[in-house]
């Protein structure tokens, strides 16, 4: 899982990029590319001069590296007695390195070496196969169980075991040398290497090109490590990652046709990739849930979005931060133009490294989000208050909203989906009015600096019972209200009434000056004058 989409070798100094992918620094080169290696989006800086690396991502990585290093180490050591012909304590440190990760295919790969090397080619085998039923799709245990078979004198077996190496891995030359010096020498056979359309096709095909070779150029570690990382203290483990697990992944791209390098190719290949497959398990052990929690609000990540600083916070977490000033809570960076490009994607490998450590927590986290959306989104018990200015059932009301709070509370308007909120007058004493009107969002356009134009229209009016705050904003229980109807004088009274108020209002419309004209540019022209005026009993022009 902490491999770099890239490489496909575990990630080093991961860099999360605009889209919520994340990759190795090196692999992403000196500038980032246009685009997303993985999900092809079009890649922002967004005010930081170049990449940096996401901290928490670095923090687990340290964290559970670190038995990979061991393991790596280790497995240097078995081979390096094997290259000076020391078998014996070669299988004496790979036997003691089985039993202390039986999980490792890198260690149970040098134990058959180590076999193989002291002629014991039938426990050879039983590791191999081990490997080959844990890890089916690495080529690498299928192409040494066929050298051990070769060994064993069986040659047709060991032909097979190298086509399904290469049915796995086209590219890998190895296999497919061996194979040649097989068939050339059973020369009776010629058509059984041209069978393989793997073979054949890569007749001409210079330099070993893994499939997973890095898509970008990488630059030199020096370089990378002259920019000011925001990972603190990490100086002498990352050289422990760059020399122990992890060579630079533009190594493998090097044309090389000598049979000594190749095989020098081979066994860091078989180090990298073994240490990225047996991160998962470790990733239990080793993470507790502070290191996925957000520095804001002290729990777990929810929707975790990385800025382009490399520091992580839930997204409404940072959202609110933002509301108050553009810039990371941690490191003060400027965030003006992530604000701007508005797209807070998550951080897609933190979310899945959470759903893998924690799935129980993360569901938790998730009911509780619920919760509270729940509580945000109920219409009549504690509903958000704009305390502005006077609003009318069917009567636009457009806002500008500037205020934090404000922000917040039109943020949560829309995230659980209400799209609404009531609108009342401030009064003396008593923060906002006794009688207030429910403004539905019909349209918001949001400027770069995170304000906005809120274009809303009025609903029902209600009555305050009960006066609140949340997060800075007020809040009511309300109830909505309904007008009573009525007859005989009573009504021909009221129609009176109507009638002489639509005039006023006809005349004021009319009558051009600047107060009228701004009614007009701010709520639209005078509605119809109503054949029925009883027959909408929460008000003209409201839906509900
Ligand atoms: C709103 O909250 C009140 C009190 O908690 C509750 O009785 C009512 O059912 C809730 N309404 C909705 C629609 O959830
Ligand atoms: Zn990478
Ligand atoms: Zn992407
Ligand atoms: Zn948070
Ligand atoms: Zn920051």
């Amino acid at each position: 899982m902490l491999r770099c989409p890239s490489c496909l070798l575990l990630l080093w100094k991961p860099v999360t990029v605009s889209c919520g992918h994340s990759f190795c620094k090196p692999c992403l080169g000196g500038a980032l590319p246009p685009r997303c290696p993985l999900c092809q989006e079009r890649l922002k800086l967004l005010g930081v001069g170049t990449a940096r690396c996401n901290v928490v991502l670095c923090g687990l990585l340290e964290k559970c590296v670190e038995r990979e290093i061991r393991l790596a180490w280790l497995v240097a050591h078995v081979r390096d007695r094997l290259t000076r012909g020391d078998a014996e304590e070669a299988l004496r440190m790979a036997q003691k390195g089985v039993e202390l990760a039986p999980d490792a295919s890198s260690l149970r790969l040098c134990r058959a070496e180590a076999f193989a090397a002291l002629g014991q080619h039938q426990r050879a085998l039983e590791d191999l196969d081990t490997v080959c039923k844990a890890e089916p799709g690495e080529h690498e245990g299928f192409f040494r169980k066929g050298k051990v078979l070769l060994k064993m004198g069986q040659r047709a077996e060991a032909l097979m075991a190298w086509e399904h190496c290469l049915t796995l891995s086209p590219h890998f030359h190895p296999a497919r040398r061996e194979m040649e010096k097989i068939l050339a020498e059973d020369a009776p056979q010629p058509c059984t290497a041209a069978a393989h359309p793997g073979v054949a096709h890569q007749g001409s095909t210079g330099p070993q090109v893994d499939e997973g070779s890095p898509v970008f150029p990488s630059s030199s570690p020096q370089v990378q490590d002259q920019e000011g990382e925001p990972a603190d203290g990490r100086g002498d483990t990352e050289h422990g990652h760059g020399t122990a697990t992890l060579s630079q992944p533009g190594r493998q791209q090097e044309p090389d046709t000598s049979a000594e390098r190749q095989d020098r190719w081979l066994v860091d290949n078989e180090e990298e990739t073994a240490a990225a497959k047996d991160t998962q398990p470790s990733l239990w052990e080793l993470l507790s849930i502070s290191d996925l929690e957000c520095s804001l609000c002290i729990r777990m990540f929810f929707e975790p979005v990385t800025t382009p600083c490399g520091h992580t916070f839930c997204k409404e977490c940072l959202e609110r931060c933002l509301d108050h000033r553009p810039n990371c809570p941690l490191c003060k960076q400027s965030l003006r133009e992530y604000l701007k490009d508005g797209n807070y994607s998550p951080t897609v490998l933190l979310q899945d490294i959470m759903l893998a450590t924690f799935p129980a927590q993360l569901a938790q986290r998730r009911d509780l989000h619920q919760a509270e959306m729940a509580e945000l989104s109920n219409l009549t018990n504690n509903i958000p208050i704009f305390v502005c200015t006077m609003s009318f059932p069917g009567i636009a009301c457009p806002l500008h909203v500037f205020e934090p709070r404000y922000r917040l509370m039109i943020r949560r308007c829309q995230e659980t989906g209400t799209r609404r909120f009531g609108m009342c007058i401030y009064e003396d004493g008593k923060s906002f009015a006794d009688y207030g009107c429910m403004l539905e969002i019909r349209q918001i356009e949001l400027l770069a600096d995170g304000r906005s134009l809120v274009d809303t229209i009025g609903q029902r009016r209600f009555r305050v019972l009960s006066r609140g705050h949340r997060d800075g904003y007020n809040t009511a229980d309300i109830e909505y209200l309904e007008d009573k109807k009525v007859a005989g004088e009573e009504l021909q009274e009221l129609q009176c009434l109507h009638e002489s108020t639509y005039c006023l209002a006809q005349r004021f419309c009319e009558h051009g000056d600047l107060a009228s004209r701004h009614v007009l540019m701010q709520h639209g022209p005078l509605p119809e004058k109503e054949e029925d005026i009883q027959v909408m009993p929460c008000g003209k022009g409201c839906s509900e």
